[in-house]
């Protein structure tokens, strides 16, 4: 990170620290966080950035004044929401907003990339360094393509990518800050008090329940119908000898829509 942040009050529990251009607003709300200057709430937003990361160590192209680079922190009471209910809430609160905006076609794609039409608009990487029981902390960083007309090669041959620009909506970063950062917060007061109804919206988001898919976790691919989301005990699958299969949230690595036998 660099240069000192500008602060500026957005609501009762938000805080919105601007930067120019970052290595990562992750990396700016971990700093925060080691410093002990971190608060809930505390929304760090960048033009740019130089290392913006992605999940499973990709990178995360950040041109300046392009894209929506954003991260909240969120410090729960303990013991805190579990981990995959803080990623679905992250999920669910950027497709709340892209879906308010007017996008079509939106989906969650497993655990919460944003794909409008099946290209990639948006993902989500939650963060937590240390685990200190009596202090849950939690960096939930989002980016968002909104001005790119044109995107690298190399990203564009992983997979297929998109902008709100390209969707025909015209904003400006800045102006979906603090939307977002509302749509956050109400999303991970579900996460704390009502998470059997954010399991139902997020699978409603994935457009997956009640689906034949193909899941795969470090025991292996199954095939088999989407049933049910517990956060206890995570994904609930009728498989072809009738019997429910349930794996853990944490063990689940991709979940996709099985192709007819
Ligand atoms: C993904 O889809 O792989 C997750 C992308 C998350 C990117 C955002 S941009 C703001 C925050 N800072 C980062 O370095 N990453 C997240």
């Amino acid at each position: 990170m660099s240069g000192e942040p500008r602060e500026t009050p957005a609501s009762a529990s938000l805080r919105v620290l601007r930067h120019d251009v970052v290595d990562s607003t992750n990396e700016c709300a971990h700093a925060a966080l080691e410093a002990g200057e971190a608060r809930d709430g505390d929304v760090h937003v960048a033009r740019g950035q130089t290392r913006g990361r992605g999940r499973l160590g990709r990178r995360w192209e950040s041109p300046p004044g392009e894209g929506l680079y954003v991260s909240l922190v969120h410090l729960p009471p303990p013991p805190g929401p579990h981990a995959p209910a803080v990623t679905m809430a992250a999920g669910l609160a950027l497709l709340d907003l892209l879906l308010g905006l007017g996008v079509e076609r939106a989906r969650l794609d497993w655990p919460n990339d944003v794909v409008a039409g099946g290209a990639k608009l948006a993902g989500v990487l939650v963060e937590s360094r240390g685990f200190v029981p009596e202090r849950p902390h939690f960096v939930i960083g989002v980016g968002l393509n909104v001005r790119q007309s044109s995107f690298p090669e190399e990203l564009l041959s992983a997979r297929a990518v998109t902008s709100l620009h390209l969707l025909g909506i015209q904003t400006e970063p800045e102006r979906l800050v603090t939307p977002l950062a509302e749509r956050l917060l109400d999303r991970l007061r579900m996460a704390s008090d009502r998470s059997e109804e954010l399991c139902a919206d997020y699978l409603e988001a994935t457009g997956l329940g009640g689906v034949e898919v193909l899941a795969s976790s470090a025991q292996g691919t199954i095939r088999g119908r989407l049933e049910g989301l517990e956060l206890a005990r995570g994904l609930c699958f009728r498989v072809p000898t009738g019997a429910p299969r349930w794996i853990e949230l944490a063990h689940v690595r991709s979940i996709e829509r099985a192709r007819s036998l």
